[in-house]
């Protein structure tokens, strides 16, 4: 299979006639309906490094402050959306993009979309944030030395790769290439997962994404 490229995708468009149907119901009002802005807040990092923990962690927080949010977590999506995909580095792509593709709509509906997948590179990660927007998008790098993941390794996966079971496992036998600007590093091996969760919680409310009031969610554009 090959990756998608954007002029494939607009021609793809043009052939078969595809508009975007603009409804009644804008955006904006659905984010005044919530009381909160759409956005993505999205994890990235080593397997085992925290991203699911603190991704839930973060989704308890802003559920108990009335937003409507959900997690997009890596194997979760793999089990329909992207069942097809591998992991070779053309599929992990596709994987991303059809999931940032996803999270653009959630953003759409006025949801705040949290997601946990490794991400490891960083022109995909760049795209979704291009995709969305960079108002609506933080990437959250969660740090954590390669050794301490191992040792971790709540599935047995780092014991899998290095056997040679699994082909192509990030951190072993492909690279992750790190955020250079996130919005945020955690660095899992020196925080807690509540912490962590609750430092994501303030940087969400700093960027006004939460924590305006209704009104100002609809005048805030
Ligand atoms: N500070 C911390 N933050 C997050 N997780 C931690 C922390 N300290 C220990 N852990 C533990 O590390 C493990 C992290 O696993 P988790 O499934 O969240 O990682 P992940 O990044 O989502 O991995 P994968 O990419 O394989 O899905 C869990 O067992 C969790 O309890
Ligand atoms: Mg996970």
């Amino acid at each position: 299979m090959s990756k998608p490229i954007e002029t494939d995708i607009q021609e793809v468009r043009e052939k078969n006639n595809v508009t975007w149907f603009n409804g009644a119901v804008s955006r904006e009002k659905r984010e005044n309906l919530h009381g909160h802005k759409g956005a993505v807040i999205w994890f990235t990092g080593l397997s085992a490094s925290g991203k699911s923990t603190i991704a839930h962690h973060l989704e308890r927080l802003l559920y108990e402050a009335g937003c409507s949010t959900y997690v997009f977590d890596g194997d979760n999506v793999r089990h329909g959306l992207c069942a097809d995909l591998s992991f070779t580095p053309e599929h992990r792509s596709e994987n991303i993009r059809r999931i940032g593709e996803m999270t653009k709509l959630f953003v759409d509906a006025g949801v705040i979309a949290v997601t946990a997948f490794i991400s490891p590179y960083k022109e995909d990660r760049d795209s979704v944030r291009r995709l969305v927007g960079d108002a609506s998008f933080l990437e959250i790098f969660v740090q954590c030395p390669p050794e301490v993941c191992a040792a971790r390794d709540p599935k047995g996966l780092y014991e899998r790769a290095q056997r040679g079971e699994i082909k192509e496992f990030t951190g072993v036998s492909a690279p992750y290439e790190e955020p250079a600007d996130p919005d945020l590093t955690i660095h899992s091996s020196d925080e807690d997962a509540d912490t962590a969760a609750r430092r994501v919680y303030d940087l969400i409310k700093q960027r006004h994404i939460i924590g305006v009031s209704r009104e100002a969610v609809e005048d805030h554009d």
